[in-house]
């Protein structure tokens, strides 16, 4: 067994019973014949993939057999940054490369199969942090070059969506989905699993970001939807009027939020918002899911689309899930960063196979 690295938080997702692994050591980077790895599922689907995910601060790992979710691993880098106040690109680089193999073996023991089992590869090739998603891309390559086994690069965004499938029961397409992160928050129609037309984005930050920079100005920690989420539980929603810009068609933007909510905490000044405190996050919050429940209101009406999925670390949020009972929402242990759900995306995406994909390159930003 390994060591377990210096920092970070572990959380798993454990293995479900009946699984019936091999017993090969985990590396045992022995070359093999080609696998052909198409069986099942809509684009030809293997059926047991390793995913790794690395796009901003999670170091990720996780083995899904036929949408089934054996293990998932992910290792926050939150304490790291926090001391920042958000994530720092090179900082993360440098620990998922520490992270990454360690992980990846954690992914496999709990899911009781070794690197042989293993059928398929899949990564998040962006959008995200170029640095970090080189570390996770790089990692996959090697082990699925090693192991001969094709590769299927996956988009991030793709992956939040189908998160949705790893659910027991699955909401099916066609849906309307809004995908509020930290780094996005965009409203999609999902015609069919594995296809999606952006309807929406936001013109300057992400939701995720507004809740991040907002718990900041309150002296919370990082990453902050969390913190606010469970503060504004004690503070009333009414209590400070914070405006969200109305921008036209099914756009958001959250940047003038947080001046608003800067002001507020200027007037108030440093003792007066520490007794405020609750009532600041219950409001801002507020606000915050006021705007999204609102917007993806109005795009279910635009469209038809009546049935809509909530995705993303913003899903999470309590206040969320109360503003759109009809709504169904990513399992909780899949709303923030994971690979599980680049595993789900991958049995939709298009499989590069072996050794085609040596030059495969990140992305950064979203197409
Ligand atoms: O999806 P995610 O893990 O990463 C990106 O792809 O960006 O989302 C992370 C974001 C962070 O901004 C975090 O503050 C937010 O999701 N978040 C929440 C909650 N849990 C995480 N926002 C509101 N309420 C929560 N409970
Ligand atoms: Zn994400």
């Amino acid at each position: 067994m390994m060591g377990m690295p210096a920092t970070g938080t572990w959380a798993t997702f454990g293995p479900e019973a009946g699984f019936a692994g091999r017993e090969a050591p985990h590396d045992a980077l022995v070359a093999k014949e080609p696998k052909e790895g198409a069986r099942g599922g809509t684009m030809g689907s293997p059926a047991l993939v390793l995913a790794v995910e690395t796009s901003c601060d999670e170091t990720a790992a996780a083995l899904v057999s036929d949408g089934r979710v054996l293990s998932s691993v992910v290792s926050s880098q939150a304490e790291l940054h926090a001391r920042f106040g958000g994530v720092v690109p090179e900082v993360a680089s440098r620990r998922h490369l520490e992270l990454v193999t360690p992980v990846v073996r954690k992914a496999l023991d709990e899911a009781d199969v070794s690197l042989d089992d293993v059928e398929c590869v899949a990564v998040t090739q962006g959008p995200g942090l170029v640095g970090a998603l080189l570390v996770g891309v790089s990692a996959a390559k090697a082990i699925a070059w090693a192991k001969r086994l094709p590769l299927v690069p996956v988009d991030h965004l793709d992956g939040h969506v189908a998160s949705l499938y790893l659910d027991p029961e699955p909401i099916e397409p066609p849906f309307l989905c809004l995908l509020a992160s930290g780094g996005h928050t965009q409203l999609l129609a999902v015609p069919e699993r594995g296809r999606s037309d952006r309807l929406g984005t936001t013109l300057d930050d992400a939701a995720g970001e507004a809740f991040d920079k907002g718990s900041r100005l309150l002296g919370l920690g990082y990453p902050g939807g969390a913190e606010i989420d469970r503060l504004a539980r004690e503070g009333d929603p009414e209590a400070f009027a914070l405006p969200v810009a109305r921008v036209p068609g099914l756009d958001f933007s959250f940047s003038g939020l947080k001046t608003a909510l800067l002001y507020a905490v200027r007037e108030l000044g440093d003792e007066e918002t520490e007794c405020r405190r609750a009532d600041l996050a219950a409001s801002y919050q507020r606000a915050i899911v006021a705007a999204l429940a609102g917007r993806a209101r109005e795009a279910a009406e635009r469209t038809g689309l009546e049935r809509l999925a909530v995705v993303g670390g913003v899903a999470a949020n309590s206040g969320l899930r109360d503003a759109l009972p009809d709504a169904r929402f990513a399992p909780l242990a899949f709303c923030t960063d994971n690979a599980a759900m680049i595993a789900s995306a991958a049995r939709y995406a298009d499989q590069v196979p072996y050794p085609g994909y040596l030059d495969l390159d990140a992305y950064a930003s979203a197409a």
